[in-house]
């Protein structure tokens, strides 16, 4: 394709109401729908490494708690007391701890979420301790994530889920990659904008003519559909100086960046010498809560190499997904309701995008074809 000065190219445009991105409705049954239904890799399996391990993650109306048990195994659970509903962890950072203790009444739950204390017992004679332990939800850890189902009701069948996109994964030994680093944040535009930036190439030489630019050829990529996953490669411009040697001389890091999009919510970019995986969860139609993990193939082997990362990600998380590419998200949100657009617009390379939103209307469909 380089060589033709071809693109992978759809038949049409495809177009994308304005209303997915604003409506209330549409909001709720993508949270009720995608974000409670589908399994979500929440963290690094890494970032939990000792048993008493514990991470609160605020999932917008579902704050989650995960937990690495004494005999070194992942649980999840909704942080909620089972006695007035207060969270029983806070904080951003993982915790080290013996026991979750309910800073309302001291109720005291061990890592598997079993209650073990209700301090003056005898005002509560008809509960059930073996029925007021924190409601579990389903989790497994597994190619380097711990996945979470946040339904406690619901079964979570990850292979089935994954299908080959596991294979991709595996390909690029995931399953080894380290925590590093993580930040959080809050950007004031759908769930889908944003995933929209990281499912094309085109902005690349244009929105990230001072960052990113430099380092890849004008939108050079092909693309796969797996399921409602989705497989990028993008060439990056060392490709270019080696597209003639054979393709044994190819080295899939250093000459293109692999991006995986896990349905319906992350995506993991394969840079050169690390990955970065980003969990965006719907606020409210125009808020997303957003995660953003650094993982590295191995543990800094040096502080040169530490330092080396520490720059990568600062720059990512400081500029170019921080400021170009949340910022242009943030941007468009604002003119969604002036009625200047009634849809938006991907184009014929942009396969990407049309493959999303179909994958997400598809999902929703036997809920609105229910609801008829
Ligand atoms: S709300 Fe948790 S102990 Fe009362
Ligand atoms: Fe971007």
């Amino acid at each position: 394709m380089i060589r033709a000065g071809d693109a992978q190219m759809d038949e049409r445009e495809y177009r994308i109401p304005v209303d997915h991105y604003v409506c209330s409705d549409r909001f709720q049954s993508e949270r009720s729908e995608l974000f409670r239904g589908f399994p979500l890799p929440v963290a690094a399996a890494t970032q939990l490494e000792q048993p008493g391990d514990t991470l609160a993650i605020d999932l917008p109306g579902m704050p989650i708690v995960i937990a690495r048990n004494r005999q070194g195994s992942v649980g999840a659970f909704i942080n909620a007391c089972r006695h007035r509903g207060v969270r029983v962890a806070d904080g951003e950072d993982v915790c080290q701890r013996k026991a979750f203790v309910c800073p309302y009444h001291n109720w005291t739950y061990d890592l598997d979420g079993a209650l073990k204390g209700i301090p003056k017992r005898e005002g509560f004679p008809n509960v059930d301790v073996s029925q007021h332990g924190l409601r579990r939800l389903p989790a497994t850890e597994a190619h380097g994530l711990i996945w979470v189902l946040p339904d406690p009701d619901g079964a979570m069948n990850l292979n089935d889920h994954l299908g080959e996109l596991a294979e991709d994964l595996n390909a690029y030994d995931f399953g080894k990659f380290q925590y590093f680093a993580r930040r959080t944040t809050t950007v004031k535009a759908n769930w889908k904008l944003i995933l929209d930036a990281f499912s094309e190439g085109y902005h690349v030489s244009r929105l990230h003519k001072d960052s990113l630019a430099p380092y890849f050829p004008d939108h050079t990529g092909v693309f796969d559909a797996i399921g409602p996953h989705m497989r990028s490669f993008l060439a990056r411009k060392d490709f270019l100086a080696v597209l003639d040697q054979p393709v044994e001389t190819w080295h899939r890091s250093e000459h293109f960046t692999l991006t995986l999009y896990a349905f319906p919510n992350t995506i993991i970019v394969f840079s050169p010498d690390y990955a970065t995986k980003l969990a965006m969860y719907p606020v409210s139609p125009s808020e997303t809560f957003v995660t953003m993990t650094l993982m590295t193939p191995h543990k800094p082997r040096s502080e040169a190499e530490r330092q080396h990362w520490q720059r990568s990600f600062a720059l990512l998380d400081e500029f170019v997904f921080g400021k170009e590419d949340f910022g242009i998200a943030e941007s468009a949100q604002t003119t969604l309701e002036s009625g200047a657009n009634t849809h938006l617009t991907a184009g014929r390379f942009e396969p990407a995008i049309r493959c999303f939103h179909q994958a997400i209307d598809k999902a929703l469909l036997p809920k609105s074809a229910a609801r008829k």
